[in-house]
């Protein structure tokens, strides 16, 4: 045992209290200086570093509304559309819970798409981070999920019709697909089976596996230590006397308090939501969703909520039409690897064989399919960003000037597919969506070419901080 220490003569009773607790739980003391009072984070840090922390936020705000909403929820097809009507209406505060839960999980997405972006910007997901990064795109897989079953808990139309035409996509997996839908379901359609294992998983299993990952995704980073708008790392230049970092300072009290901004910005924005247009236009609650889930009636349009139009834009987009592209593009792609590639007779052989085989695999399944596994690569794709990206530099402050047009038009791109995945299907949308999915896919398979060409700005040795 350690060897307990005492109180200064005099001390005040908060003093000895603290002396009290060190001296029985002395690894609360060295956690909490390892990762707050003596966790050196560099001291250039902007605003784009405040999403970590308000991811953070927006989770300990969905569990703790979840929890109360819970004490009220009844998990039954028969029953849950009017126990949710009856939060709204006779729980005290119950619309608070609900309208906080249901903007939660936009902010949510809102926050972890800015996380993600500053990661994309500066570099972050490169060496010696990737797994920080994996971890960060395990987390948003599990919030997609978590989102995607929290969503069919109201049994409104919208939920029911989302989850029927999302689990359906499953059925298009060649061979185990429909079997796989069964098992998702529970039973031949969605139903009360669905609620209860949905239900289960919403408010249990996902949140365990999503905080794990977070504690995983942070002890990560701090092994590693942060990254920062320069892409420069900081521990590289250490103070010879303390062996801290030259440009690092305390996490506590110094971020803490600028975190603090954020918080305060973020709570504004998200209470004007709360109080003054808790469903954002259908944005954030759908119109059809204040509708009863009616299996006899299926709504003329159904679309997923704004966080997932993206990558369903993607999943329409792949028609006939783009897999006889994806066939061209593949077999365009072996003949230029094969020109220029500067592989031996072996790898010759092996990129045209992979070429056809990809080809012909792409004429075998039909576009449904292929749709499916467009959508899914649309997300996995983010695991492989820290060995796509060959570029000399982290951050889009030393990279060539075309660099931020390039990003930008990603945004853009991001953001039109988003938009087109909530409207109605049409002729033109659907090759505008085309497009976009081919930028997409793109912009990340050929980052081992792109991220290398250009000129590339001189890193300084220090970070650049402005004192604001
Ligand atoms: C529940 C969701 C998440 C939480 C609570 C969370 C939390 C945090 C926190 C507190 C930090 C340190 C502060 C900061 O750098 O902003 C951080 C850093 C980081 N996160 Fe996340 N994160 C989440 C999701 C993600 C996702 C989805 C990704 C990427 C796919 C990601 C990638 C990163 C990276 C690369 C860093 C290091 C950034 C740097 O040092 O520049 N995180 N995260």
């Amino acid at each position: 045992m350690a060897e307990f220490k005492d109180a200064p003569p005099g001390a005040s009773l908060l003093v000895q209290s603290t002396v009290w607790l060190e001296n029985r739980f002395p690894t609360l003391f060295a956690e909490y200086k390892k990762h707050l009072s003596e966790y050196y984070a560099p001291k250039n840090f902007n605003w784009m570093y405040f999403f970590g922390s308000l991811a953070l936020l927006v989770l300990v705000i969905q569990i703790v509304t979840g929890i109360f909403l819970t004490m009220n929820y009844k998990p039954d097809a028969a029953l849950a559309f009017a126990s949710v009507e009856y939060i709204m209406r006779d729980v005290p505060w119950g619309w608070l819970i609900r309208y906080m839960h249901s903007t939660g999980a936009s902010a949510f997405f809102i926050v972890v798409y800015m996380h993600m972006w500053r990661g994309l910007v500066y570099g972050s997901y490169r060496k010696p981070r990737e797994l920080v990064w994996i971890f960060g795109c395990m987390i948003f897989l599990a919030l997609m999920g978590e989102a995607f079953m929290g969503y069919l808990l109201p049994w409104g139309q919208m939920s029911y019709w989302g989850a029927q035409v999302i689990i359906n996509l499953f059925s298009a997996i060649p061979f185990v697909g429909p079997d796989l839908a069964i098992l998702i379901r529970g039973d031949y359609v969605v139903g009360d089976a669905t609620l209860n294992r949905f239900f289960a998983f919403h408010v249990i299993a996902v949140p365990l596996v999503l905080l794990g990952l977070v504690v995983a995704h942070l002890l990560a980073l701090h092994d590693v230590g942060s990254n920062n708008p320069d892409g420069i790392e900081i521990k590289a230049k250490k103070s010879p006397k303390t062996g801290i970092p030259l440009d690092g300072i305390p996490f506590h009290p110094y971020y803490t308090v600028h975190d603090m901004i954020g918080v305060s910005v973020f709570l504004l924005a998200f209470a004007a939501v709360v109080f003054f247009a808790p469903g954002l236009g259908g944005n954030f609650l759908e119109y059809n969703n204040f509708i009863p889930a009616d299996p006899l009636q299926t709504p003329a349009h159904i679309a997923p909520v704004w966080y997932f139009t993206p990558y369903y834009s993607m999943l329409r987009a792949t028609t006939d039409v783009m897999v006889t592209i994806l066939v061209g593009l593949t077999l365009v792609a072996g003949v230029l690897a094969l020109l220029f590639g500067g592989f031996g007779t072996k790898g010759k052989i092996g990129v045209a064989v992979a070429a056809i085989v990809l080809a012909a695999l792409l004429e075998t399944f039909d576009a449904k399919f292929w749709g499916v596994v467009v959508m899914g690569a649309s997300v996995l794709i983010f695991f492989a960003l820290p060995w796509l990206d060959r570029s000399p530099v982290k951050s889009l402050r030393y990279r060539p000037r075309w660099n931020i047009l390039l990003y930008a038009l990603f945004v853009l791109v991001f953001f039109v597919l988003g938009y087109l995945g909530m409207k109605p299907p049409s002729a033109t949308g659907t090759v505008i969506s085309q497009a976009g999915t081919l930028f997409y896919f793109g912009f990340f398979l050929l980052m081992p070419w792109w991220s290398r060409i250009g000129e590339f700005k001189p890193v300084p040795d220090r970070v650049v901080f402005k004192p604001h």
